[in-house]
């Protein structure tokens, strides 16, 4: 068995998650994906860990390692590598600094994944037909709804279908503030600092809560799965922040409750009236996506959709992916 050598570029939340995942399920990958992963080098805006042999990721966690000045891009380049794990926070203009991390990666012969949702919603044809042209694998599951498979399931297990439609709830941060006010009466800004501390929200909130971060998700959807050629400013997007509490009290009083939901076909980003039972209906930091198709007619995907351990499985997933055809 080879062992897949990675490079993990962003150290935040969800580098640190991907971190303590890998050292947790070292042996039981080895044992049932038959799959050994080895951390070659880490790049953060602090500096960069580089180890041929293996970073020894228990002690950077611990803070024990010192961080070098290697630059990000020379050590994507230059350190012998199978794959580039990209997971910094994207600026939704330019794409940056991940849309250059994934362009080196490409260039050096690195396959990539990556949970960075800029990039992908930005230039998903350019960068896809260039890893296609070199022959390498650009995937990026984590990129929308955390832990929940929704591209491999509509790409590979549901290939046979024809989908018309994607909408859901595509944020965790907003389903969470959302729930915790109806739910438990908190107000918004304590319910949004809850989901700061459990590592939900985007290192800039107002993604979150303007509905930026679900537009993305809406644009990749849109262009991966339903063949689309869409960008972010086609989308009309409206955040939860005029959701008031009253308006919470009120939905509730007549029957419904109040989701921030993604309408892939209608581009549309928007807080609306569901149905209590509905399956839309989720609370906590879940996503609920439903995909209309023509064999299998609607089907609804639930999960964990924000959180750093949660993000963890989408990126391990495709880290297998890249291990098995290796
Ligand atoms: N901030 C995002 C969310 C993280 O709350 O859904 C997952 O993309």
């Amino acid at each position: 068995m080879k062992d897949v050598s990675i490079i993990i570029v962003g150290f935040g939340n969800i580098g640190q998650g991907l971190a303590k995942t890998l050292l947790a399920k070292k042996s039981y990958l080895k044992k049932h994906a038959g799959t050994g992963l080895r951390v070659v080098a880490v790049c953060e805006k602090k500096g960069r860990v580089v180890d041929e042999k293996g970073v020894d990721l228990k002690k950077l966690l611990e803070g024990r390692l010192r961080w070098g000045r290697h630059k990000t891009l020379d050590v994507i380049r230059d350190v012998a590598a199978d794959v580039v794990v990209e997971l910094t926070p994207g600026d939704i203009q330019t794409g940056q600094p991940g849309l250059s991390h994934i362009n080196a990666a490409l260039d050096s012969k690195k396959h990539v994944v990556t949970s960075n949702k800029s990039p992908i919603a930005l230039e998903y044809k350019k960068l896809t037909e260039k890893a296609g042209a070199k022959g390498l694998k650009l995937l990026f599951e984590a990129s929308v709804a955390g832990a929940i498979p929704v591209i491999n399931t509509l790409s590979r297990e549901l290939k046979a279908n024809t989908c018309s439609n994607i909408y859901g709830i595509l944020n965790g941060t907003t389903n969470f503030i959302l729930s915790k006010m109806s739910e438990e009466g908190l107000d918004y800004e304590t319910a949004l600092k809850e989901a700061k501390t459990l590592g939900f929200a985007e290192s800039d909130p107002s993604y979150d809560v303007e509905g930026v971060d679900s537009a993305l998700k809406l644009v990749i959807l849109a262009n991966s799965l339903l063949g689309e050629s869409i960008s972010y400013a086609d989308v009309s997007v409206e955040g939860i922040l005029d959701v008031t509490p009253e308006c919470i009290e009120l939905a509730i009083k007549h029957g419904y409750t109040v989701k921030l939901v993604a309408d892939v076909r209608e581009k549309k980003v928007s807080p609306r009236l569901v149905p209590i039972g509905h399956p839309l209906d989720v609370s906590d930091n879940l996503n609920a996506i439903l995909a209309q198709t023509d064999l299998s007619g609607e089907i609804t995907l639930v999960g964990e959709g924000a959180g750093p351990v949660q993000t963890s499985s989408a990126i391990m997933t495709d880290l297998i992916e890249i291990s098995n055809n290796l």
